[in-house]
């Protein structure tokens, strides 16, 4: 792999390398996400650019971009650092992502007090998103870091539907389908797994693609279970509702006292 000045790449440089892009570790604090540029092979035998794929990559990057801007200032999103050289800009977080973590065999499980106060990071990140009119359906492990002080920080808006500031995203739809609802099912997942420290993924394309929820994890006993079930049965209309019901003294006893009786201390 090369820069696009033709100078070689080092292996300890990249850190992920994607569908679309790869990661590089740009200088010991910044890291840059740059499209890949693609060459396939032309029927005389010499190589020549994909501009189809890399158009698609460069469409990618753009739109990432536009949702890095839109999110400046909102709580709970990586530190973006601008553009560089045609790829994104941000800030480096040596500890890498939350999936990394919870697959690392050399960390152990972290202590409960820790995942609920991710539990609480991973809604304040996608609340953050919905407030700016971004949905964003790739929630997953893999696209939270962790930063130095342990806090939760929401990345890779590849895929997000950027709508214009004044939607009412309570009712909106990209045109794939995904929806405030949609969100909120993967922000479960993710929820899910920090309760559980397994990994959860179930895919749900949007609201026609619903799983079936006797196909659900049960959350009997697990901390949150209530919320994430709600997360799952569209009982919250946005994240902005959870986290009220969270900070609410009484709904909070309530939800101390239920998993109390589950065995959840
Ligand atoms: N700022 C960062 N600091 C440290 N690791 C990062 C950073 N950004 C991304 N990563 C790592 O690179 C992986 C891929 O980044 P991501 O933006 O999700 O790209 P992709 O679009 O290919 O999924 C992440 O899952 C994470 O492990
Ligand atoms: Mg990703």
């Amino acid at each position: 792999m090369l820069w696009p000045d033709g100078s070689s790449l080092y292996p300890d440089e990249i850190i992920a390398g994607g569908h679309s892009s790869v990661l590089i570790l740009h200088s010991s604090d910044t890291v840059l996400k740059v499209p890949h540029k693609t060459l396939v092979k032309g029927r005389d035998g010499s190589w020549m650019p994909d501009t189809v794929q890399d158009e698609l990559n460069e469409a990618a990057y753009l739109n990432e971009f536009v949702a890095y801007i839109r999110l400046i200032g909102c709580r709970g999103i990586a530190e973006f650092r601008g553009s560089i050289a045609d790829s994104l800009a941000l800030k480096y977080y040596p500890a890498g992502s939350l999936e990394n973590r919870l697959v690392s065999s050399e960390c152990s499980m972290p202590p409960l007090g820790l995942r609920l106060r991710w539990m609480s990071d991973a809604v304040h990140s996608i609340n953050s998103c919905h407030e700016a009119r971004i949905l964003l359906y790739d929630i997953a492990l893999r696209n939270f870091v962790i930063t130095e002080d342990l806090t939760l920080l929401a990345i890779d808006f590849e895929q997000a539907s950027i709508f214009p500031e004044d939607t009412n995203l309570e009712t909106a739809e990209d045109h794939l389908g995904v929806t405030v609802r949609v969100d909120m099912f993967h922000l479960g997942c993710v929820l899910f797994s920090l309760a559980t420290w397994k990994k959860c993924h179930i895919e749900c394309r949007s609201e026609e693609h619903w799983p079936l929820l006797e196909s659900l994890p049960c959350v009997t006993g697990i901390p949150w279970g209530y919320l994430i079930w709600s997360c799952w049965v569209k009982r919250f209309r946005n994240c902005g509702e959870l986290l009220r019901y969270c900070s609410k003294p009484r709904a909070r006893r309530r939800r101390k006292m239920r998993e109390r009786k589950q065995g959840i201390e």
